[in-house]
């Protein structure tokens, strides 16, 4: 099927408004985080059937650790059960799953679990999930500037493209869309060096309620959006694009 310069290839979601979600229900924050879970399996799909062919969802942040413990293990707790309780749906539906951040402060028995989802997909070619757990832009941007001093290269060695090299997300095309649900208008240093000509979209709707509707009117805004990439006239593709 042809794609459509419409439809964005990569979307990065910033998955907001989980405990308010569950305090409306007077429930405890946790609820929320599991009714989340269910709505990312859910999303996963309708991105997939609508042409979207990378998908990054911000899952735990570098700053989340300043919550209370029993809300960081719990998520924790959350991310280890989902990664074996629907991996087969995954494997089945054609997603190739991906899991970028720190794995510092990550236990063994998660990144296990990350590994085996990691190659159970490996081979899916519909959609693929690029789950960031313990990320950071700012993270992102000094792992980078690590890797190019330790390669030993001089000042002039580094480009905006060599660096971009050793960012996490080097063999991606940068986010066209960059949803954030939950009403905050921010960036909560996700991905700051590879967003910087993403479409931004801001919704307050609670990311447990984030379903096939709310995902048509995010498309939808892209779709209209006039994509100029700095120049004079506007880019159906973006300034990568063949063909
Ligand atoms: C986002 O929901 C999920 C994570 C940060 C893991 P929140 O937990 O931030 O929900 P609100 O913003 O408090 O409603
Ligand atoms: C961003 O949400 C992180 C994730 C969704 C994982 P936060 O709820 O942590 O962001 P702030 O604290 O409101 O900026
Ligand atoms: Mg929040």
């Amino acid at each position: 099927m042809e794609r459509s310069p419409r439809i964005p290839r990569h979307v990065a979601v910033v998955m907001d408004g989980n405990g308010r979600w569950a305090k409306n229900r007077y429930m405890p924050r946790f609820f929320g985080h599991k009714a989340g879970v269910d709505t990312l399996i859910r999303a996963i799909d309708l991105f997939a059937d609508r042409g979207v062919e990378y998908l990054t969802v911000f899952a735990f942040s570098s700053e989340n650790w300043k919550r209370p413990a029993d809300e960081v293990s719990g998520l924790f707790g959350l991310v280890l059960v989902a990664a074996s309780k629907y991996l087969e749906a995954m494997v089945s539906k054609g997603v190739r799953i991906r899991v970028i951040g720190n794995r510092e402060g990550v236990s063994e028995q998660l990144q296990d679990a990350w590994m085996r989802a990691e190659q159970a997909t490996a081979h899916n070619d519909r959609i693929t999930v690029l789950v960031a757990f313990n990320f950071g832009g700012r993270w992102d941007v000094v792992q980078a500037c690590r890797h190019a001093l330790a390669s030993g290269c001089s000042p002039e060695d580094i480009t905006e493209e060599s660096f971009a090299r050793t960012l996490t997300l080097s063999e991606v095309p940068d986010p066209d869309l960059f949803i954030r649900t939950g009403g905050e208008m921010r960036l909560s240093n996700f991905l700051l060096w590879q967003a910087a000509y993403a479409e931004l979209y801001f919704t307050n709707c609670l990311w447990p309620d984030f379903g096939a509707e709310e995902i048509d009117l995010a498309l939808a805004s892209f779709a209209a959006r006039d994509r100029r990439f700095g120049g004079a006239e506007s880019w159906s593709h973006g300034p990568d694009a063949t063909g």
